[in-house]
């Protein structure tokens, strides 16, 4: 990999793919895109180019390519799964409007593809654990159908015009960088700014759904070793199951207070999203990713709730107003 583009590059992932892949590469190989402008002083806007890019928009998305010449697209943007509950037909619209267009354009300009999936994917009929790599998928909400519609377009275009389309299905992201975009697993964002500001948090879902989760730096570095892999050893090409830990809010809650031992924990369930994370896998069996490609998470628990809490605290800490002696 030489030159990416990274769409949705304003996201919860987006942000810290751009920041990875500038390291990597050098800030003027990453050509960073989203709908939205997130300001100046925004990672992706102040480390590098940034355009403005709507993907469902075929003639900018051609433009850009044109301009940039990437031989990777990272392909980011969508709208997750508690916004595509409220707005379903924007998500089908966005989530596979804009996957056709990129892998159109992929066929066309011959670009590698690296699109991420999600437990979401999965539905009340799945095994929920472990969730096998290759099972029943039936999901329930218009995110996830959107999801395996992808994971099946993406394997499509590999199979018939032999685009190099690569992804994983990420399990909740838990980071610090940039807020996350509407989805069932805010809440282990949340929980970690509200227990360093207010010392308490209200939890939308019960205290017992366990869900598979992840550290951001475990999934940046999953979609770089993945795009990184030796094609010869795929024998899946999307959708590789990976994941981290398994976390109830409980759990989440006890250990936040091993460091933080005044941290209240409350919940206030909300009907839709609780119904969502009901329908999801407690663990994912990603064996077909370590056999694969060499997956190995680096972050449990009790490490990602150790880094959190110290980047939370002295991002909290920054954004106070200094005193200044009289
Ligand atoms: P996010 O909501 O934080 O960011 C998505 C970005 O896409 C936003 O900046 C938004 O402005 C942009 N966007 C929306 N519509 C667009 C359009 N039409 N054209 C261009 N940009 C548009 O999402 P994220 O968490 O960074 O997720 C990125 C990808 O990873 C998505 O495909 C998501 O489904 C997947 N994923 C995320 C998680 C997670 O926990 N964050 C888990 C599993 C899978
Ligand atoms: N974290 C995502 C969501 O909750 C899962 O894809 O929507």
């Amino acid at each position: 990999m030489k030159r990416a583009l990274v769409t949705g590059a304003a996201g919860q992932i987006g942000t810290e793919l751009v920041m990875a892949l500038r390291e990597g590469l050098g800030d003027t190989a990453v050509l960073a895109t989203d709908l939205r402008d997130p300001g100046a002083e925004h990672p992706a806007v102040a480390g590098g180019p940034f355009r403005l890019l709507d993907c469902t928009d075929p003639d900018t998305l051609a433009l850009r390519v044109r301009e940039h010449r990437p031989d990777v697209v990272f392909h980011l943007a969508a709208l997750l799964s508690a916004v595509g509950e409220a707005r379903p037909q924007d998500a089908y619209r966005v989530n596979l409007g804009g996957l056709m267009n990129i892998l159109e354009a992929a066929r066309k300009e011959g670009f590698a593809v690296f699109t991420p999936s999600s437990i979401a994917a999965f539905g009340p009929g799945t095994p929920p654990d472990p969730t096998p790599q290759d099972t029943v998928q039936r999901p329930t909400t218009m995110y996830g159908v959107t999801k395996v519609a992808g994971e099946l377009l993406c394997d499509y275009y590999q199979l018939k015009f032999g685009v190099d389309a690569r992804g994983v299905r990420y399990p909740g992201l838990i980071s610090h960088t940039a807020p996350p975009g509407g989805g069932t697993t805010d809440w282990a964002v949340e929980i970690f700014w509200a227990a360093v500001r207010e010392g308490r948090y209200r939890c939308f879902l019960s205290h017992d759904v366990r869900l598979d989760m992840m550290y951001m730096p475990d999934a940046i570095r999953a979609a770089l070793e993945l795009m990184d892999a030796d094609p010869g050893r795929l024998k899946h090409r999307n959708a590789f199951n990976v994941t981290a830990m398994q976390v109830t809010p409980e759990q989440m809650a006890r250990a936040i207070q091993e460091r933080l031992p005044d941290f209240g924990m409350g919940y206030a369930v909300d009907p839709v999203r609780q119904a969502i994370a009901e329908s999801w896998p407690r663990r994912l069996d990603d064996s077909a990713a370590r056999e694969e490609w060499g997956w190995q998470p680096e972050f449990g628990l009790h490490e990602t709730v150790e880094d959190m809490l110290t980047q939370v605290t002295l991002a909290v800490e920054k954004s106070r107003p200094a005193h200044r002696a009289l």
